[in-house]
């Protein structure tokens, strides 16, 4: 076996990577109700870099407290959240890991429990398989440079703290995605329409935040399709990743959009997101991570020689045993 997966990647901005393995963001619903890191939090990614993966992303983490959508989300949205998110980082550099933060507004997909003035680009209630979620109010400009400031002051937060990279959540039906997707954004005015008007908002985002964050790559965790019946399609995306890669993005992690992050009904086997990834990748200057139910040495070595992605992302099998999958996979052998 050629062991592809202990290939080393540098990124655009010169961030090496020495592998091409990553744990995606999961929320380990470690935070206490404030939004801030806890013990609990620092020995999960204490646990989770025992992978080997040469990529470790810190979970969902909201920009504004009345962005979440479960009470124990780890924030990004206060200075308060910055000695517990330097010793995340700090952790997993000790552990020779890189790392990253995800950054998010939950907007229509904000908890109705814990949030008060739940918004989203028009008013829509975002679709969702598995429950009914509240009806948000419209956005007005005010809203959109509020947000956009909140994403921007959680970048120069993940800045401080010291990760290598932030992500901008864009995918699973949160608040960027109901900006991106034509069932949840019908606005009339010019962050509505168009598919680069729908992607405005973000694009701006990207440009914001690569100027006020130099130093951190970008990643952007995108839907490569909604996976709902008429939302994004496959060339909506491939057109928002050649933009995104315009204003600064590093890497494209492609997951799903609208319908969630759960495997598709109709998709067997490993990697039911790869074929969402593969199109994007080679296609820009960012690497491409590709995701889903992969567990096994033989299915990563394969998508990473048939050039399918640049990087694999493993969730739920490493979180079941982060030392059983080094051993399993990540021994060079
Ligand atoms: C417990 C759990 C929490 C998750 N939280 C997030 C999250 O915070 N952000 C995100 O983009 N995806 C999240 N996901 C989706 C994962 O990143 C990943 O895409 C998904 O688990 C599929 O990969 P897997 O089959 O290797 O687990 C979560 C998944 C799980 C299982």
């Amino acid at each position: 076996m050629s062991a592809v997966r202990f290939t080393p990647l540098t990124l655009v901005n010169g961030l090496t990577l020495k592998n091409r393995v990553v744990v995606p963001p999961m929320a380990s619903q470690t935070a206490d109700n404030n939004g801030l890191a806890t013990e609990k939090t620092f020995s999960h990614y204490q646990g989770l870099a025992q992978s080997g993966a040469g990529l470790v992303m810190v979970e969902y983490s909201h920009v504004n407290l009345a962005g979440r959508s479960e009470a124990n989300q780890l924030g990004a949205h206060d200075d308060a959240c910055l000695p517990g998110l330097s010793q995340i980082a700090k952790l997993l550099h000790q552990m020779d890991v890189k790392t990253g933060l995800q950054i998010t507004h939950c907007g229509g997909k904000d908890s109705a429990a814990i949030s008060t003035d739940i918004m989203g680009p028009s008013g829509i209630v975002v679709p969702a398989y598995d429950r009914v979620l509240p009806t948000p109010r419209a956005m007005t400009q005010d809203d959109i440079a509020r947000w956009q400031q909140d994403f921007v002051n959680s970048a120069i937060r993940a800045d401080k703290a010291g990760f290598d990279l932030v992500e901008i959540h864009c995918a699973h039906g949160y608040g960027i995605n109901q900006w991106l997707s034509p069932l949840t954004n019908q606005r009339t005015d010019q962050y509505g329409g168009s598919v680069k008007n729908r992607a405005r908002i973000l694009l701006e985002m990207v440009s914001q935040i690569k100027q006020a964050a130099p130093r951190l790559a970008i990643m952007t965790r995108i839907p490569g399709q909604d996976g709902y019946p008429g939302g994004l399609s496959h060339s909506d995306m491939g057109q928002v990743s050649q933009w995104l890669v315009d204003a600064g993005v590093e890497i494209l992690n492609v997951s799903s959009g609208i319908g969630g992050w759960n495997r598709p009904k109709d998709i067997r086997g490993e990697g039911f997101l790869v074929a969402d990834a593969a199109p994007l990748t080679g296609k820009t200057a960012a690497a491409v991570i590709g995701v889903g139910g992969i567990e096994t040495l033989d299915y990563i070595e394969t998508i990473l020689t048939n050039k399918q992605v640049d990087l694999v992302a493993v969730g739920r099998a490493i979180l079941a045993g982060p030392t059983d999958f080094a051993t399993r996979v990540m021994v060079n052998n």
